[in-house]
């Protein structure tokens, strides 16, 4: 039996292809172009994620026995607003998790509604990239637009009612709408109401292993797979990834260094960040989580060493950052806005500390070591609420850097665990189908049998020491700064 694990990313379709007994088969990615209309503003055509996927299915699948694949399910990129008309027409791009156009009606939710009302009805209050503020924001703005609506639906569920037919969500990403009631698993009337959006709008809801159907006659076709393939609901990328990563059950932690930066905590009980500056979701594994979410994190490096530096020889720019925790210039992550813990769209990069003899280096450096200390924002809010975290995974493109990998576990005095493989959401989506399908019976057996720890990197306490004075100083930048960033 094989199973297939979407993962509908920001820069690319990653299907991963994996067997009954957890081994991964292949890996295909399938690229598709992001746009930025305007500063802050981030969108992307769901038809082009369709096409990624029809295209990377059948590329995927080409060489197996076609009746041997039983499921596929999905890890997605979450929060992003995907509208489609009476006709099942896309009624305008994607406006996707890390695009910050939303600060007014963000004000609204957090002002005029109050964050009180906003986490009892939703567990969690309102973030620029959160859906409720985008549909609000269509409302004011694109009202025609508006008035088409006949769908809401988050990006990886398009894939799956194109494959399936059937308008479906699972709980974990339909968590980060902020229509959503985290704590009983069913959309807010109130949030429904704040809105202006109906029922019927909205689509239903499973847990993330939940089989919704099959494909339909034409998507079988159009991939070359058989009608009994079933589609399993899925997770947003983050739960997804914490199920590739073993992170599942109570008290466990997985980092994902992606183009968003995220710590993730399962948790068997529902449970709110009483600021709500982490994220209040329920878990692919049928229970919940709490999450930090920085919204730009391995995107920092690809900037700096792309865009700005001009080299993709990731490697080589590191080999020669050997001394650590002594870097004089400190950078500040913030450059599409930032999520946890200053929910502040205004926010923006920063490099502050050069002086004559700064070399590129100390700048590459500390691009790495501020996305960390960010990533330890969030772990100090998660300690601030007694979770005691003493280790935890890691995934994504940015866990691949061994250099990375130190400066994480030092900066943030953790062990981190190295799985097998760093295919996060596509392990997790492939896993959630082998549940899905009844090859395992329940994600927690899945992720236990399947998920190896193949190394571990350990903090060296002179170094944390070291890290932990450097911190000290980073925390004070943003706060220096914040008055300036709305004049930007
Ligand atoms: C999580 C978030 C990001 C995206 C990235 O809240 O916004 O991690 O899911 O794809």
């Amino acid at each position: 039996m094989y199973y297939i694990g979407l993962d509908l990313g920001t820069s690319a379709l990653k299907l991963l292809l994996m067997s009954g007994q957890g081994e991964i088969c292949k890996i295909i990615s399938k690229e598709y172009p992001i746009s930025f209309p305007k500063p802050g503003w981030s969108e992307q055509n769901p038809v082009d994620w369709w096409n990624a996927a029809v295209d990377g299915i059948r590329e995927l699948v080409r060489d197996v026995d076609k009746d041997q694949i039983k499921g596929i399910s999905f890890g997605g990129q979450m929060h992003g607003l995907v509208v489609l008309d009476k006709d099942d027409n896309v009624i305008r791009p994607a406006i996707l998790w890390n695009d910050g156009r939303t600060s007014e009606e963000c004000k609204f939710l957090n002002e005029v509604v109050g964050t009180e009302k906003l986490s009892q009805y939703t567990a969690n209050i309102a973030f620029a990239g959160f859906t409720a503020p985008k549909i609000l924001w269509m409302q004011k703005h694109e009202p025609e637009n508006f008035s088409k609506i006949h769908k809401i639906m988050l990006p990886k569920d398009y894939l799956a009612y194109r494959l399936s037919g059937v308008f479906c969500t699972d709980v974990s990403d339909a968590s980060g709408m902020l229509l959503f009631d985290v704590e009983h698993k069913r959309w807010s009337e109130e949030m429904l109401n704040i809105c202006g959006i109906k029922r019927e709008q909205m689509a239903d809801i499973y847990e993330s292993y939940e089989a919704v159907g099959t494909v339909t006659p034409e998507a079988a076709k159009e991939l070359g797979l058989s009608e009994a393939v079933k589609i399993i609901a899925g997770a947003g990328d983050n739960a997804a990834a914490a199920i590739g990563t073993g992170t599942v059950g109570d008290g466990k932690c997985n980092i994902s260094l992606g183009t968003s930066g995220t710590i993730f905590i399962s948790s068997k009980n529902f449970r709110v960040d009483k600021n709500n500056a982490l994220h209040s979701f329920a878990h692919a594994d049928g229970h919940f989580h709490l999450m930090g979410c920085m919204l730009s994190a391995a995107s920092c490096n690809k900037w700096w060493m792309e865009d700005i530096i001009g080299t993709k020889e990731y490697g080589k720019e590191q080999e020669s950052l050997q001394v650590l925790g002594e870097n004089h210039v400190f950078f500040l992550p913030y450059l599409m806005g930032e999520r946890s813990p200053y929910n502040d769209p205004d926010a923006r990069g920063a490099f502050i500390g050069m002086s004559m003899d700064t070399k590129r280096s100390d700048m590459t450096l500390a691009v790495l070591e501020g996305v960390a200390f960010a990533m330890k924002d969030s772990l100090g809010i998660a300690k601030s609420l007694g979770i005691d975290i003493k280790k935890t995974t890691i995934c994504g493109g940015g866990a691949k850097s061994l250099l990375w990998r130190k400066i994480m576990a030092n900066v943030l005095n953790l062990e981190i665990n190295i799985i097998e493989s760093e295919e996060g959401p596509g392990y997790g989506g492939a896993i959630l189908a082998a549940v899905g399908c009844g090859e395992y019976s329940s994600v927690e057996e899945a992720a236990k049998k399947l998920v190896k720890v193949v190394d571990t990197v350990k903090p060296d306490s002179e170094l944390v020491n070291k890290y932990e004075e450097r911190y000290k100083i980073f925390r004070q930048i943003y706060p220096s700064l914040k008055f300036l960033y709305p004049m930007l």
